[in-house]
């Protein structure tokens, strides 16, 4: 008897309790939207399974990025399920409920559609309340204009190749001493070093390096959970944070000691933001600028180096495209008297930014952005409710063989001009797209160049696994042999 009515409990209450927490999140949800919300619009979410309690779908989103290593069929398999519908669905990641969008046109109404999408951090204290990625309204539009017009311009980027190409060139001379390198490792040293020099003046020694390692900190505590206590990744992302800030503070100071009646200014971005006026004329606060000048840093930093690295990656694995693209950089070559080039002429380079393009493509730096939805969206008769996240997932637009033929082949050829605008997101898009985009392209394209006219490489690990999370990098940081051609 005793055993028959635990066989009951267990046969019956077990599947019961387990389909009760499989559909928590539906369930609840879908009772706030029917119950506690006042009944104008649809009230119908969005097509989707926001999973169990808490956690939602994390376990499903690891389960296809950490352990089966295929990130694409997280969103395949809510395809095959739902269907591309209305290009959303709903899902709870993150530790929030939110609407994932993956079609390039869900994409761009998300990313345009300012007032009703926003940005906000879930870490304002780390990325700092006053930096252009944090700030809106005005305060938004005129740094990211003096940002653009210090970095990512024509005249910005002719300074920028001067200045960036000694350290790629010594750095090649560096690396064929070596048996093997680590091609992230060292991609990432020569890239910092650079950004800090063009950014703030910044040359090799001590202070660059503490900086280096302030940054990383800062970085993985964009990828924590918001803990401020110590022992926890934010609290040390955060004290990594104040550090830097200290050494920015420090050149801020010495900076005004120095030009006090002088005019001896440095002319990097740390000295245009110093110097930024607002409509009133009033100089930026201190905050301001050294928010501003870390955030920028940040931005731009690691993305680059991801790109490079990948193109190394695909230039080994497809030697034809490398053939092609060190004919067209040899020309360049010939013609020139000494070493370095201008961005100009990188720019011009037809078959080397197409490269570029489709390394950037393939790299998908950025798997998936975020917005904040200010209010109630109604959208083709389904309602996203006001405070959700959404998660703007970029990947799948350049992945999806509806947008590219034959999506994981490395194929410049495909930039041919027939590529529509809005299947390329990977510098995301409307108001906030990338900032630094023409800076990022020549930077690579400028490596690209002076790596394939003076070396061979080869991939030490070629079927090296591949970790998806934080940032899409082989396991092995792309080891490889490089020597002189
Ligand atoms: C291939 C390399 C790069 C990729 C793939 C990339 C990608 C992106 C993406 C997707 C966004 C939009 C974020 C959002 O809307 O939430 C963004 C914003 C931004 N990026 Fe980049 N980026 C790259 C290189 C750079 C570089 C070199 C810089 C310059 C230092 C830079 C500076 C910025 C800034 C300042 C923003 C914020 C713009 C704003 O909020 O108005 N990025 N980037």
């Amino acid at each position: 008897m005793t055993v028959g009515i635990w066989l009951t409990a267990v046969i019956g209450v077990v599947p019961l309790v387990g389909c009760l927490l499989w559909w928590w999140n539906d369930i609840w949800y879908g009772l706030v939207m029917t119950t506690l919300r006042p009944s104008k619009g649809s009230n119908k979410l969005p097509p989707g399974h926001m999973g169990l309690p808490f956690l939602g779908e994390t376990l499903t989103f690891l389960w296809y990025f950490r352990f089966l290593r295929r990130p694409d069929d997280y969103i395949n398999s809510k395809r095959q399920k739902y269907g591309d519908g209305i290009g959303m669905y709903k899902t709870y990641l993150f530790g929030r409920p939110s609407v994932i969008t993956f079609l390039p046109e869900t994409n761009k109404y998300v990313l345009r559609t300012t007032e009703s999408f926003i940005l906000k951090w879930a870490n304002p204290d780390l990325v700092g309340k006053m930096s252009l990625v944090a700030v809106h309204g005005k305060a938004h539009l005129r740094i990211r204009s003096f940002v653009i017009r210090s970095i990512n311009q024509p005249d910005a980027l002719r300074r920028i190749a001067i200045a960036v190409q000694p350290r790629m060139i010594s750095a090649l001379q560096s690396w064929v001493k070596r048996d093997k390198i680590t091609s992230y490792d060292e991609i990432k040293k020569v890239s910092f070093e650079n950004i800090c020099k063009y950014f703030a003046s910044f040359e090799h020694g001590p202070t660059l390096h503490q900086l280096k390692e302030h940054l990383s900190g800062m970085l993985t505590g964009f990828r924590a959970y918001p803990l401020n206590i110590p022992g926890f990744t934010f609290y040390r992302a955060l004290q990594c944070r104040r550090k830097a800030q200290a050494i920015f503070r420090e050149e801020l100071d010495k900076r005004r000691r120095k030009n006090d009646g002088s005019n001896d200014a440095m002319n990097d971005l740390l000295d245009g933001l110093m110097n930024l006026k607002d409509e009133e004329g009033n100089n930026l606060s201190d905050t301001e600028v050294l928010d501003n000048i870390t955030g920028i840093l940040l931005a731009g930093y690691e993305s680059t180096v991801i790109v490079t690295m990948w193109a190394i990656y695909y230039l080994a694995k497809w030697p034809e495209v490398l053939e092609r693209l060190r004919d067209e950089n040899m020309v360049l070559k010939k013609c020139k008297n000494e070493q370095l080039v201008t961005s100009d002429e990188i720019l011009k380079l037809e078959y080397t930014m197409k490269v570029v393009d489709e390394s950037i493509r393939l790299a998908n730096v950025s798997t998936f952005i975020f917005r904040t939805t200010t209010e109630d969206i109604e959208y083709k008769g389904y309602t996203i409710p006001k405070g959700w996240n959404m998660v703007v997932w970029l990947r799948n637009v350049h992945v999806d063989p509806k947008n590219y033929n034959d999506p994981l082949c490395f194929n410049p050829d495909r930039w041919d001009g027939s590529i529509l605008p809005e299947n390329f997101q990977a510098f995301g898009g409307g108001p906030r797209i990338c900032a630094g985009n023409m800076l990022a392209r020549l930077q690579v394209g400028l490596f690209l160049h002076h790596m394939s006219t003076g070396y061979k490489w080869e991939l030490v690990n070629p079927e090296a696994k591949v970790n998806y999370l934080p940032i899409p990098k082989p396991e092995d940081g792309l080891e490889i042999t490089i020597a002189k051609l």
